[in-house]
C-alpha cells in the first residue's frame, strides 16, 4: 500500500503506524505538505509506534528533537531553518546517520542532506475539512 485517505487525525496516526510496520531501521522519512497538512500529526502516530511514551509536539525555536522508544525517535522541522549552512552547524548530517528513525518535516529546506535513500511521504488536505490524503513518493528533492 502506498495511498491513503485519512478522515481524522486519529486515523492518521493510524496510518502512521501501519506505515512504520513497513520501515527498515534505521529510516530517514521526509515529509512533504504545506502548513496544516498533517506532518507533525504523522510524526506523532510514527512516534507511538515506535514505542515513544512522552508526548511529541512542534516545537517553536528548536528545530530537531530527540525521543527515546523501542528506538531512538528524532523529529527534525526545518520550516525556520535559514539556510543549509544552519543545517550543518546543528550537526543535521549526523542525525541522519544515526541509528532508529528520523523524520523530517520541511525537508526541502536542507534538500542536498537528505540522504538518497530516505522515504519520501506526501501529505494534502483535501476537500472536506478532515480529509487527508498520504502517499509514498518519488524522491521529489
Ligand atoms: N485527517 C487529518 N489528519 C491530520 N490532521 C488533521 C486531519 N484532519 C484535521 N486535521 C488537523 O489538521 C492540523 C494538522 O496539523 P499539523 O501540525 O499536523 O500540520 P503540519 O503539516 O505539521 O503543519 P506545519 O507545516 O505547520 O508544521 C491539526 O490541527 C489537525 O487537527
Ligand atoms: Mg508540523
Amino acid at each position: 500500500m502506498n495511498e491513503w485517505i485519512s478522515s481524522s487525525p486519529s486515523n492518521t496516526w493510524k496510518i502512521a503506524a501501519e506505515f512504520f510496520q513497513t520501515l527498515e531501521l534505521p529510516a530517514v522519512i521526509a515529509l512533504h505538505g504545506n502548513l496544516g497538512a498533517g506532518k507533525t500529526c504523522f510524526t506523532q502516530g510514527l512516534a507511538q509506534a515506535a514505542g515513544v511514551k512522552e508526548p511529541v509536539c512542534s516545537p517553536t525555536y528548536t528545530l530537531i528533537s530527540e525521543y527515546q522508544g523501542a528506538v531512538p525517535f528524532h523529529h527534525i522541522d526545518l520550516y525556520r531553518l535559514g539556510g543549509p549552512e544552519e543545517a550543518y552547524d546543528l550537526g543535521l548530517d549526523e542525525y541522519l546517520e544515526t541509528d532508529g528513525i528520523t523524520v523530517i518535516e520541511w525537508a526541502e529546506r536542507a534538500a542536498e542532506l537528505i540522504p538518497p535513500d530516505a522515504v519520501h511521504v506526501r501529505l494534502q488536505r483535501g476537500d472536506d475539512e478532515q480529509i487527508r490524503t498520504i502517499q509514498i513518493i518519488e524522491n521529489p528533492l
